[in-house]
């Protein structure tokens, strides 16, 4: 084993999540400046993890919230007849933990690569992702694979569960304001909580959620067509069958509201809800700057501004 590191990056569910669980398409967004790298370094004995949500041995892990990524640790150290190999792994991220930003795949799709790079292997992206299933099942129970998908991507995607992620067109004009409500997501409770609801309430559940996915379709279009207001009116209309699934919360309307009424275009919970980030998608940076300002002002301890004006590629 030599030094190897691997890097990722946060991703932001435009549209689509939750249906995606149940079959429908849903649309995600890499967001390549708020960033991830894992480095795992041959040590002279001990298994160490160190970073911002976990420190302490690998075999410490068990019953942590890391044991997602142990357990995925473990089997690589396994498939690199490595069981025993004396390490430390640091994990430096920019991703806030449990807000929808994709932190749990973005981890594992970096730990993926540096454990692959330590060990000298190459990966292609089908190996990265299948590995990353490994803790996504562990975290999240039943992921659609959207995170991992997206975390290890430079371009938007069109992600259906069970087939393979598809490269979309990037918007190129317009900036998305990402805020974080301050309160933890829930992503395993809140899919829950969905797949409950479609056993209680089939007929409304079902029908938020295909209605989810012709809006997702209808995203796709307007994306094609560079349609920022349009598509910013369908991720208002997605909030409103967010919330009759029951993952929005006051907080989070009401920090929708708010950036509604600074000039967003369309505002929605982002990722498992239940806590976590909006996004409200506005015409240009300084309309997002403001947005972002008086988002702060209501209490959102953090924002991005995603600017989709400087995209540069064409797909
Ligand atoms: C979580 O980022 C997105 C959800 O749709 C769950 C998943 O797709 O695995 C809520």
């Amino acid at each position: 084993m030599h030094t190897g590191s691997g890097t990722s990056h946060a991703k932001i569910i435009m549209i689509g999540e939750h249906a995606v669980v149940f079959g429908e398409p849903a649309i995600a967004l890499p967001i390549p400046t708020i960033r991830l790298r894992a480095t795992v370094t041959p040590a002279a004995h001990g298994q160490m993890v160190t970073s911002a949500f976990y420190n302490g041995s690998l075999a410490a892990a068990a019953d942590t919230n890391f044991v997602g990524i142990a357990t995925l640790m473990r089997q690589l150290l396994h498939n690199f007849d490595a069981i025993d190999q004396p390490f430390v792994l640091d994990i430096v991220s920019d991703l806030p933990p449990e807000r929808g930003m994709g932190s749990s795949a973005a981890t594992a799709i970096a730990v993926v690569r540096a454990f692959y790079d330590a060990f000298g292997a190459a990966i292609d992206r089908a190996t990265v992702l299948r590995w990353a299933d490994v803790s996504e099942h562990i975290i999240h129970g039943n992921p659609s694979g959207i995170d991992a998908a997206t975390a290890s991507a430079d371009h938007p995607q069109w992600i259906i569960k069970g087939q393979a992620p598809r490269p979309i067109a990037s918007l190129h004009q317009g900036a998305l304001v990402i805020a974080d409500s301050g309160i933890q997501g829930q992503t395993r409770a809140a899919v829950t909580a969905v797949t409950r609801l479609r056993e209680q309430d089939p007929d409304m559940a079902n029908t938020a959620i295909h209605a989810l996915g012709q809006l997702t379709r209808q995203a796709a279009l307007t994306i094609t067509n560079q349609d920022v207001p349009t598509l910013g009116k369908i991720m208002a209309a997605a909030q409103v069958h967010l919330r009759r699934l029951g993952v929005s919360t006051p907080v989070l309307d009401r920090l929708i509201t708010v950036a509604d009424a600074a000039g967003s275009y369309g505002t929605k919970l982002t990722g498992g809800g239940m806590g976590g980030c909006i996004i409200a998608l506005t015409p240009d940076m300084a309309t997002g700057q403001h947005v972002a300002q008086q988002l702060e002002a209501a209490g959102a301890p953090q924002t991005w501004i995603h600017d989709f004006g400087a995209n540069d590629d064409q797909g």
